[in-house]
């Protein structure tokens, strides 16, 4: 048995051992709670020789990119680079509308953009040219967390594959990097008091989860800058409302505001006819995201949300909430 106040420093040295005295780690990071507290437990390691990179797919949250890097860069101190990566990804997206193929797409784009950045930091770091062409950034990071390491032992055959997680499995081996995994022993709530202990701020300890491909599977069908724009919107609206209720974003494991990609409805705006765009609104209660369940949100409240949505959102027609559980349902639409 042991407790999270050892773990810390036990980690810690473990790290620096492992990674000697000049080693040099790079890691993505997304915002979410595994890749910063992995990182930041990197970073309390060797410091500056821990290289976070944020990829900005295009398909964060309203604002995420930015938050990302205060929170990491100005108050955790941890060695970030942010690419925006935004015009590829939505350039490689364009026509693709079934949803595995979204996320093959989105997965290769993320592994391109990190490597063309890891390059460009090996070079960066290297004393010499001579020896950026060497390489010499040989660990990568990766916030694997127990249930993944279950998880994928499990999905042996195609049919056990429901969705593929692009984020659960990692970078290529082509990459010749040797992996870090510190949080591979940790369930999440170990995982969330180990971020606490390191002096991460509870708002993002306390996160919902948050999908790699983003709101590119939170648009059904085509995933267009408008469609983007309008799942943005529509998103933060129903999160900031959710987080003005005491207590209700931790009741909730996950929410999220999706756009019906192909589904247009007809509404009145003024004494004009409107044809346009469709909004769900997803919460759900799990505990292991296997099965899930939708959660019982007030309806004034549901109703509230849809008036500032259609109020404040250009292109929305009308709102939907998802009541589906999981099974039969998942969390996300696609
Ligand atoms: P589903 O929709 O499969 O979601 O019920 C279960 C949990 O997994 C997240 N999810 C993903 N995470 N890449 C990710 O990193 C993905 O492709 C992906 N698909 C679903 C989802 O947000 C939920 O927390």
């Amino acid at each position: 048995h042991w407790t999270m106040d050892e773990f810390v420093p036990k980690e810690i040295a473990r790290i620096r051992a492992l990674v000697g005295e000049k080693g040099q780690v790079i890691g993505a990071v997304s915002g979410g709670v595994d890749s910063t507290v992995a990182a930041c437990l990197v970073s309390q390691a060797i410091g500056e020789r821990f290289h976070a990179v944020l990829v900005d797919n295009g398909l964060l949250r309203l604002g995420e990119a930015q938050d990302v890097e205060k929170t990491l860069s100005s108050y955790l101190k941890i060695n970030l680079t942010v690419v925006d990566a935004s015009q590829r990804f939505l350039d490689a997206l364009k026509g693709v509308t079934e949803p595995e193929e979204k996320r093959r797409v989105i997965g290769r784009n993320f592994i391109e953009v990190f490597q063309e950045t890891a390059k460009k930091i090996e070079a960066a770091v290297a004393d010499s040219p001579e020896e950026a062409k060497d390489g010499n950034i040989e660990w990568l990071l990766q916030g694997t967390l127990y249930p993944d390491v279950i998880e994928s032992i499990s999905y042996t055959g195609p049919s056990q594959t429901i969705k593929t997680h692009h984020n659960v499995g990692g970078l290529p081996a082509s990459m010749h990097l040797k992996l870090i995994e510190p949080l591979n022993m940790l369930f999440k709530d170990e995982v969330r008091e180990l971020g606490l202990k390191l002096g991460m701020p509870e708002h993002l300890v306390f996160r919902h989860p948050y999908p790699g491909p983003g709101l590119g599977i939170r648009i059904t069908g085509e995933v267009t800058a408008n469609q983007l724009e309008i799942a943005r919107r529509c998103d933060k609206i129903f999160l900031d409302e959710i987080q003005a209720v005491p207590g209700l974003y931790r009741s909730i494991s996950q929410a999220f505001a999706a756009v019906l990609g192909g589904v247009k409805a007809v509404g009145v705006v003024g004494d004009q006819r409107s044809y346009q765009q469709c909004v769900v609104l997803r919460a759900v209660q799990t505990k292991d995201y296997m099965t899930a369940t939708a959660c019982n949100l007030d309806f004034a409240f549901v109703n509230k949300v849809s008036s500032r949505i259609t109020n404040e959102v250009r292109g929305v027609s009308r709102v939907f909430l998802d009541v589906t559980s999981k099974p039969p349902a998942t969390i996300e639409l696609e």
